[in-house]
């Protein structure tokens, strides 16, 4: 259950970009969320992402997966750095390793992810080709709570947009992109507040029950989303 009384304390891990990462810190600028990040952790020293962080005076860590042949040292590495911040919070954002199950079920409840597509379809890799390769009419993004299995359920929110006639994977990936942005700050925003929370069932729970599917947002992000 969140402590709504303090802002939430979040470590990002990321591998790239990092666009979801300064959409989360423009939330907290902006007073939009009530959240602290207390560190930036990248699987590759080399991550644009971590360049921006540093500016940002953000503590920033590089933990670089080529330096550990074996997932299960990098994951014992990964897990000892994360708890030197002790978060209420994990975020995966764009952070490209699978994580093993030991480091999982340590985190259960206090980790999430945001993936490319409408889970549970187009789990894994390259979503944005698949969900054209596959004639879908809409894709889209999920923030889900991490358990065992590669990008699971359970889901919290999700928004969705539609699979244009001409779009190529980069167009429709931008469009999703667009929409991760505000999804990621919304799911966290319900967490900061109570109304969404992890129940040791296993189950995501909304206000007074089990969260029967995903919210979803609709309309604008940034400005006028909403969600039903
Ligand atoms: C985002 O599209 C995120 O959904 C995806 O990586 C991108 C990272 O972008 N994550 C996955 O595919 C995880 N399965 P960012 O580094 O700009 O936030």
């Amino acid at each position: 259950m969140a402590d709504t009384e303090r802002p939430l304390s979040l470590v990002v891990l990321i591998s790239g970009r990092g666009s979801n990462l300064k959409a989360i810190l423009r939330a907290i600028d902006a007073g939009r969320l009530r959240a602290t990040v207390k560190a930036v952790i990248s699987s590759r020293a080399d991550a644009d992402g971590l360049r921006w962080e540093r500016a940002a005076a953000i503590d920033t860590l590089a933990l670089d997966g080529r330096d550990y042949p074996r997932r299960e040292d990098y994951d014992r590495a990964l897990l000892g750095l994360i708890e030197r911040f002790a978060p209420d919070l994990v975020l995966l954002a764009g952070f490209m390793r699978i994580l093993s199950a030991g480091f999982v079920r340590h985190f259960r409840g206090r980790l999430l992810n945001i993936h490319p597509s409408l889970l549970p379809a187009l789990r894994g890799l390259r979503t944005h080709q698949r969900a054209i390769a596959e004639g879908l009419r809409e894709h889209g993004a999920s923030v889900h709570y991490v358990t065992e299995e590669l990008d699971s359920c359970p889901v919290i929110i999700q928004a969705r947009v539609p699979v244009l006639s001409d779009d190529s994977a980069e167009t429709l990936a931008a469009r999703v992109l667009q929409q991760e942005h505000e999804l990621y700050v919304r799911a966290l925003q319900l967490i900061a507040t109570g109304e969404i929370r992890w129940n040791d069932d296993g189950r995501v729970y909304y206000r007074d029950g089990p969260l029967p599917e995903p919210l979803k947002i609709t309309g604008l992000p940034d400005t006028t989303c909403t969600i039903d």
